[in-house]
């Protein structure tokens, strides 16, 4: 396996414009990384069974796949939203295997013309589960055609262009789409109302993530202790891709450095060395927490403000470290602009001051916050 170095980032998890910490290797990163697709396939459960987690979404999924079977028919158009990582395209496939269907896979950005469309579309087979990953990134016409296909199982190719173009209708077999998407905030409402079922999938407790790892690390052949699962579990986002990938720099860590075997101190030890703390904060986070602890009193600061002191984009800070910050009650967002909250006080070992966010505003007087 490759170990991770200076440059490994995907243009996709590499901050735009980031300072001079791009070359840090960003573990705690939810998006998929350049060499992982492997990995994540290999780690991927193929039943609904062997899920973890996600209890309610499992249990609604099961029902209507049985159902469906049952009655021989195409189940329902399914939307999976949710934050990066935590299992969309592992249900997509295993929707497919559950009612024992093939499995077409394309993705919103694919899909630049209503004409790519309806090339995959009308390639389909009868009960065909077509997985459309990233499906808000798709092009307005093709979003369109769409429409008329999840609902009627019909497309219009348009055949020429201007006034002499016609469109000749084309039926489709039955199929049914699996879309999924990290932004269900930015689908146009008729492209959500027309799935049958929306399954938003939430992030993972530790007890979870604690049961993924353990799974992982029999899949992967390591010898992983009980507190050294829970150790990771506890420094992973809430995020199964994040738990599987520290999974794997701690066994690197315990075959070089230990007998390979993973437990609670291994995991604290190799863990350090890649600057994930306790609760799973990276360099970037924490200094985020820092500067505005230690800079501005707390807070209230403005993102621009608190940006510069960190010597980062305030995209990268916004985008990037402010989430799970936010997730984790360690930052707030406020009108009138970021504060830390007595948790993050406490995380990074520091009595919090009595009144001081409420002058720390004079900082920032200018600095709007845009909420
Ligand atoms: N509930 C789960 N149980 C076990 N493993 C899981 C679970 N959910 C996700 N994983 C693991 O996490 C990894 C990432 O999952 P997946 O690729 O499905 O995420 P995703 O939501 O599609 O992410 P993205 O938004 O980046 O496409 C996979 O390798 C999978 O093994
Ligand atoms: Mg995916």
């Amino acid at each position: 396996m490759n170990a991770p170095g200076p440059g490994d980032e995907t243009p996709s998890a590499a901050p735009s414009g980031a300072g001079d910490h791009v070359d840090d290797v960003d573990l705690v990163d939810p998006s998929v990384q350049a060499d992982e697709g492997a990995i994540d396939a290999a780690l991927r459960p193929k039943q609904l069974a062997e899920f973890v987690g996600q209890t309610r979404v499992r249990e609604q999924l099961g029902l209507i796949l049985s159902a469906a079977s049952g009655r021989g028919a195409a189940p329902d158009h399914v939307l999976l939203s949710g934050p990066p990582g935590l299992g969309k395209t592992t249900l997509a496939m295993i929707i497919a295997a559950e009612i024992n269907q093939p499995l077409r896979i394309s993705s919103g950005p694919a899909i630049q013309h209503a004409g790519d469309l309806a090339a995959v579309l009308s390639s389909l087979t009868e009960g065909e589960v077509l997985f459309l990953d990233e499906i808000h990134r798709m092009a307005r016409p093709a979003e369109e055609m769409l429409y008329l296909a999840m609902e009627d199982f019909r497309v219009d190719v348009i055949v020429g262009k201007g006034p002499g173009a016609t469109a000749i209708p084309l039926d489709l077999p039955p199929f049914t789409l699996v879309g999924a998407t990290t932004r269900a905030g930015l689908l146009p409402g008729p492209l959500r109302d027309r799935f049958g079922f929306t399954a938003h999938l939430d992030f993972y407790d530790p007890d979870q993530l604690t049961s993924i790892l353990v799974r992982s690390a029999e899949l992967l052949g390591v010898p992983l202790k009980p507190d050294g699962a829970e150790e990771i579990a506890g420094r992973s986002r809430g995020t199964p891709r994040v738990a599987n990938r520290l999974l794997r720099r701690v066994r690197d860590f315990a075959e070089v450095r230990g007998q390979g075997i993973v437990d609670r101190a291994t995991a604290q030890a190799a863990l350090k060395i890649y600057d994930v703390d306790a609760l799973g904060l990276d360099r970037l986070d924490r200094s985020v927490l820092e500067a505005l602890v230690q800079k501005f009193g707390g807070g209230p600061v403005g993102l621009g403000t608190l940006a510069v002191a960190v010597g980062e984009e305030r995209e990268t800070v916004e985008e990037v470290a402010e989430p799970y910050l936010v997730r984790a009650g360690l930052l707030a967002r406020t009108p009138r602009g970021r504060i830390a909250t007595p948790a993050a006080w406490q995380h990074l070992g520091m009595p919090q001051p009595t009144g001081g966010a409420a002058h720390a505003s004079l900082f920032d007087p200018l600095d709007d916050t845009d909420q």
